[in-house]
Order: C-alpha cells, then sequence, then structure tokens
C-alpha cells in the first residue's frame, strides 16, 4: 500500500474519494489541519502525495506553496469539484503538480493518483542516500524519579539545538510520560508500530514530532499493552531508526528487565542517574555492577541530579563509593522543574540561561564530539566533566 494524505473536509466527495484510492490499493489517511499536515510530513520525510481539496476558509495555494518550498520532492494535487473557480496560473506558482476534478469518471482520477503515486516513488528514489548511523544514549537507573525523563528530553533538545536529528524512544512502556514532558500528543505509538508494521519500514509513520523537533517513539498507550513488545521489537525499532536520526535517546523504566537490558545493549552510551542519598547511591552501585557483568562498564558515564550540600557525603564520596568519576552533575531545582514538567516544557527550553540548561548544553557537547568514546587515551570512565562540582 502506497500513502495519500489529505486535509479533511466532510461530505460525499470525500467518501467517493476514498473509495477511488482503495480501489487503486492506495492508503488515504485525513489529516485534521495545516499544522499536523506539516508535523506529518516532517514525520515521513515528505515521502507521500499530498491531497488539497478546496476546502472552505482553506487557503490550498499557500498552503500548497509552503509544502513544495519545504518538501521539494512531494506531489501536491489539489482536488476541486469542477474547473469552476480552479485558478491554473495560481496553481502553477504555488508548485502542484496537478490537479483532481471530482466531476471526472473515477478512472480519470485513479490515472491521476497513479501517476502522482509514480511521481513521487521515481523521485524519492533519485534523492541522494543520506544514510545517518545514530549514536545510541540510555538514560537508566534503577530506582524510580531520579530524573531520568527530565535528562533525556532535555538532553534531547539540546543536541537539536546543535542541528542533530534526534528520537527518543519511550521504553518505560508502562508509565511512560517523554510525551507529556514535551507537550506532545501521539496518534501512534511503538505499540501501534509492533503490531502494524512487522518489516519496520514504516516507522516513520509511528513517530511524532514535538514542537522542539524532537521524533518520539512514544510508549502504549495503556499499561497492559506493554506486554506486547519485546526484546527483539526493542532490537528492530533500533536499527530502524538508526539510518534515519544522528542521535537516539532511550528513557527506560527503572525495573530493569528483558526491555532495558537490550536498551543498554545497543547504546553506545549509558548515562546512569543517581543522587545523593544512601538508598539511591546502593541501588547506583548495583547497577553499575550489572553494567560491568554484562561487559558494558565502558560506556557508562554517572549523572548526579539534584545535587545540594550533605553533610558527610561529598562528591569525591560519590565517586569512591560508586569507583567512577562523575560525568554530570545538576543542581536541585525544584520551582524550575516542577513548572517546566507540568507545561511540558524542557527546562533546557524554558530557561536556556539557567545553569541547569547550560549543563543540559555541555552534556550535548561531549555527544556531539565524535572522538570521545574512540579514543584509548580517555577511558570512558574519566570523561570530560560536563556539569562542573558546586
Ligand atoms: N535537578 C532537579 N531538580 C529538581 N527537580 C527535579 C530535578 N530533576 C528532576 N526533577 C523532578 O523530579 C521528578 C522526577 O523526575 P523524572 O520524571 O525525570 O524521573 P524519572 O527517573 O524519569 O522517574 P520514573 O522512574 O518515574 O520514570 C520530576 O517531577 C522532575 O521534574
Ligand atoms: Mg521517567
Amino acid at each position: 500500500m502506497s500513502t495519500l494524505i489529505s486535509l479533511t473536509g466532510n461530505g460525499e466527495w470525500a467518501y467517493r474519494l476514498e473509495e477511488i484510492a482503495a480501489d487503486s490499493h492506495l492508503e488515504l489517511e485525513w489529516i485534521e489541519n495545516e499544522t499536523k499536515l506539516f508535523e506529518h510530513l516532517t514525520a515521513v520525510a515528505g515521502n507521500c502525495v499530498v491531497l488539497l481539496p478546496n476546502i472552505n476558509f482553506v487557503d490550498v495555494y499557500s498552503i500548497c506553496s509552503k509544502i513544495s518550498q519545504s518538501f521539494s520532492t512531494t506531489p501536491i494535487l489539489f482536488v476541486f469539484e469542477s474547473k469552476d473557480g480552479f485558478d491554473m496560473k495560481r496553481a502553477m506558482r504555488a508548485g502542484a503538480d496537478d490537479v483532481i476534478f471530482l466531476d471526472n469518471h473515477s478512472s480519470k482520477i485513479q490515472e491521476d493518483l497513479r501517476h502522482a503515486m509514480n511521481k513521487r516513488d521515481a523521485l524519492q528514489q533519485k534523492q541522494p542516500a543520506t544514510q545517518k548511523n545514530a549514536k545510541v544514549i540510555t538514560v537508566a537507573s534503577t530506582k524510580g524519579g531520579v530524573g531520568k525523563t527530565t535528562v533525556a528530553v532535555n538532553l534531547a533538545v539540546a543536541l537539536a539545538k546543535q542541528s542533530k536529528r534526534v528520537a527518543i524512544i519511550d521504553l518505560d512502556l508502562q508509565f511512560g510520560d517523554v510525551s507529556l514532558f514535551l507537550d506532545a500528543s501521539p496518534r501512534r505509538t511503538i505499540y501501534d508500530w509492533v503490531k502494524e508494521d512487522q518489516e519496520g519500514k514504516r516507522i516513520e509513520e509511528y513517530l511524532t514530532l514535538s514542537k522542539q523537533g524532537i521524533s518520539i517513539l512514544a510508549a502504549p498507550q495503556r499499561p497492559e499493552f506493554a506486554e506486547v513488545i519485546t526484546g527483539n521489537d526493542v532490537r528492530r525499532a533500533i536499527a530502524a531508526l538508526k539510518p534515519r536520526f544522528d542521535i537516539i535517546l532511550i528513557d527506560v523504566s527503572s525495573h530493569m528487565g528483558e526491555i532495558g537490558i537490550v536498551a543498554l545493549e545497543s547504546s553506545d552510551e549509558i548515562l546512569v542517574m543517581t543522587y545523593m542519598d544512601l538508598p539511591t547511591l546502593k541501588n547506583t552501585k548495583l547497577l553499575i555492577e550489572t553494567l560491568v557483568l554484562l561487559k558494558l562498564e565502558n560506556r557508562v558515564r554517572v549523572v548526579l541530579n539534584r545535587q545540594f550540600t550533605v553533610k558527610g557525603l561529598s562528591i569525591n564520596t560519590v565517586e569512591q563509593v560508586l569507583g567512577l568519576k562523575l560525568f554530570a552533575t545538576l543542581p536541585a531545582k525544584e520551582k524550575l522543574m516542577t513548572t517546566a514538567a507540568n507545561a511540558g516544557v524542557p527546562i533546557r527550553v524554558s530557561q536556556p540561561r539557567s545553569r541547569i540548561a547550560k549543563n543540559f548544553t555541555n552534556m550535548a557537547d561531549v555527544f556531539v564530539r565524535t572522538d570521545v568514546r574512540s579514543s584509548k587515551k580517555n577511558p570512558a570512565n574519566i570523561v570530560t566533566h560536563a556539569g562542573g562540582h558546586a
């Protein structure tokens, strides 16, 4: 099946168009409004045919111009009831490829749709192969509420600001809240992808684009759907996204099962989150020991979150207990962080000058420097300090 997308319209003509598309074995998806249309086009990298029906109150010529400027290889077809009211000159200037007149015979409309799909296929094939090979970064902790999601989303935003194409996979499959932290409303999730796209070829269609330009493979809408997803699905999802992004961030649940292990094993970098209290430090030590058993210790970077002065517990003590140097420290900023989480706007966006936002930028800087891991002189545990002790 191939994909046609159209701005939603009501009425007989919409049903007719749907029937014609189905007869041609083409999938037709209706999109609510212009904003959602652009989100969809970004998610599928323009790989579809756009139908622009001449609906009341919508300036199809202007939408067409915007699409053709941003997605030059996407065929655009106007849909008009008849030749009345259609302005050929404006359509050409706006960059439209063709127009469908609904008073034509169905076979003629089918032919126009097929022609557009063929053009799309030819144009997409001509695109230079710009395959990427994303760096995979998992944010982990074996204790809940230590700041995994906070770090994942802020790091994602900081990396996107450095013009990196960034995806987040929300592998907190039961209670994931990455979308909430980024004020995004996923229509499809990893659950839908696993159910519907066995070959993994269309994974873009299951991503949700956040306002900050982050592509989210969201956690299932309901906790019970999590059971369907296997470690192998996670491996497939990472493999499908790697050629399409520069960075893939993975937010895992603090319950370390098969899904979490697969994420860790697939990662180039593992950010282990910790706090300055003994129960959390004890848990962190156990996680690090597990990572040593899995032979993943070279990928570990420890992030101390909510840092504040604690009597009898210095940063040196933390490093001694864990046997690792800290990669970054993040200050405790209760009010700022709660406001950010409630508004769905990461602190890196809402307060870019704050110290904590700068720490995220510094962490991102380390990850975009490609040589950090490859240099043998720079063992993973003694890494560039991204946060700065207070
Ligand atoms: N440095 C910080 N200062 C103050 N509050 C913070 C800080 N980091 C995170 N928080 C807050 O702590 C809470 C838990 O953070 P977050 O949801 O990121 O943790 P988590 O590890 O993902 O939790 P879970 O295990 O439940 O998924 C959130 O309300 C967040 O705003
Ligand atoms: Mg979380």
